[in-house]
């Protein structure tokens, strides 16, 4: 995957198939294609939420059975209609569902349970390969998927994204990459775009619901200080204010539980008074060195008494202003930080392969998060008020952890007195 290739190695450029994945997510989920590709999932999810709550009476509160289902259909639906344009969604009426019902079995797949003992999730994942590769057909039908230059459209309804045209492009090039190869790797993007992004967004709107008020204030300020000019959500001061970005590296602390596969192609080497062989697989572990408090008192982040790392802290990332830095709190005198934490906060892998995605996955986390808090009233109601959820742990190691049981709420949209839009 790297630029150059291994020593030896014979493949034709267009059969570098890790180094063309690599390259086109790192390209087409950075600078000016990672702001614009998060502004319109904010605006889409806007309009879906606007849609929901037509025609009930401003003011009106409208009860839902369970939180984390309403996010999975309106995050996904948004981040879906972003990423891969209009017409995916509109070939399948009940794709998302079929996504949620496939994605509930990803542990046991993994497991390589057969599909005799799973069939549901099985015939969600055909039904799923299949709308895919309708899709496909039908937009490279209508739209050019070469067309990936500076001044081509960073969106359109057909392909969606940049980074799915490009996609499309290199595939296409690598004759043994047919139609049902190329569905399957835009269904591996929708899991590494929804799978674990969507679980994280609950967990960050959930814990904040939960939160005392001192903390849910100063969230809310930290919202409504990240607006521009016109009165409108400025995204990137949004993901640099440090409570926001405290939360959300806490939600990945205590709520992702991955593993991430790896082998050493050239040499054995050693670790922790291991000798590795040469192309042996392991794993390393997120959640194992997240609730390390040796480790974490090691790298000068103790805070045992107040708050153990089995429990959700929000201010645990921040850490006393040194300077008057960009990024710092005037209030609350505390900054962001990550530091010292390499191997300790591993949510989304590391080295080449670490996660192309996470800018993104922050920016959709925060805005999800600011739009609710900006444009609507939310509360947890039934048992939710009550009761804490947990994680649900049978889904480790694959990814951000579902919570256990439905969470019951209810919502309004706000009265403004400001202008308001993304
Ligand atoms: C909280 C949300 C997310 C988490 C915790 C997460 C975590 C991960 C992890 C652990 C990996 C494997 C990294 C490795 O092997 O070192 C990965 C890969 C990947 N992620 Fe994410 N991710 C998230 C969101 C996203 C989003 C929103 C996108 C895209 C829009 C995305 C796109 C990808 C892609 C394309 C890969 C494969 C990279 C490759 O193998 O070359 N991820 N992610």
């Amino acid at each position: 995957m790297g630029n150059t290739p291994l020593k030896g190695s014979t493949t034709d450029h267009a059969h570098r198939i890790h180094f063309h994945q690599a390259r086109t997510s790192q390209k087409f989920l950075s600078n000016q294609h990672l702001w614009k590709l998060s502004s319109r999932y904010l605006q889409n999810l806007e309009e879906y939420l606007e849609t929901v709550i037509k025609g009930t009476p401003s003011q009106q509160w409208i009860e839902f059975p369970d939180l984390y289902h309403f996010l999975q259909v309106h995050v996904t639906r948004a981040m879906i209609h972003s990423l891969m344009g209009s017409h995916l969604l509109e070939t399948n009426s009940t794709f998302i569902e079929d996504f949620w019902t496939f994605d509930s079995h990803v542990p046991r797949l993994l497991r390589a349970f057969p599909r005799w003992m799973i069939p549901q999730a099985y015939q969600a994942r055909d039904r799923l390969l299949e709308t895919i590769k309708t899709w496909h057909a039908h937009a490279h039908a209508h739209a050019d998927c070469t067309k990936l230059a500076d001044d081509d459209p960073e969106w359109e309804p057909y392909f969606g994204s940049k980074l799915v045209r490009a996609r499309q492009e290199y595939a296409l090039k690598a004759h043994f990459m047919n139609a049902d190869a190329r569905a399957s790797e835009d269904l591996g993007l929708l899991m590494a775009s929804n799978g674990n992004a969507v679980p994280s967004v609950f967990w960050f709107i959930y814990e904040s619901l939960k939160s005392n008020s001192s903390v849910r204030g100063s969230l809310s300020g930290e919202v409504a200080a990240s607006t521009n000019h016109n009165g409108e959500l400025d995204i990137q001061k949004l993901i640099r204010q440090p409570l926001l970005q405290s939360m959300y590296a806490e939600v990945l602390r205590l709520y992702v539980g991955i593993g991430t596969a790896r082998q050493s192609d050239s040499e054995p080497f050693q670790l922790g008074g291991y000798q590795i062989p040469k192309r042996e697989p392991f794993i390393i572990f997120s959640r194992h060195p997240a609730l390390n408090s040796e480790a974490w008192a090691a790298a000068g982040r103790a805070r045992a008494e107040t708050a153990p790392l089995d429990e959700f802290y929000p201010e645990r990332f921040l850490v006393p202003k040194t300077k008057n830095e960009s990024g710092s709190s005037e209030k609350t005198g505390f900054d962001f930080s990550l530091e010292g934490l390499a191997g300790l906060w591993l949510p989304y892998g590391g080295g080449q392969r670490m996660c192309p995605g996470r800018h993104f996955a922050k920016n959709e986390i925060i805005g999800t998060f600011a739009l609710l808090t900006r444009e609507y009233d939310m509360e947890l109601t039934g048992s939710a008020r009550h009761q804490h959820t947990k994680p649900d742990l049978r889904w480790f190691p694959s990814g951000a952890l579902p919570p256990v049981g439905k969470v019951p709420f209810r919502i309004r949209k706000r009265v403004h007195s400001t202008p308001r839009g993304l």
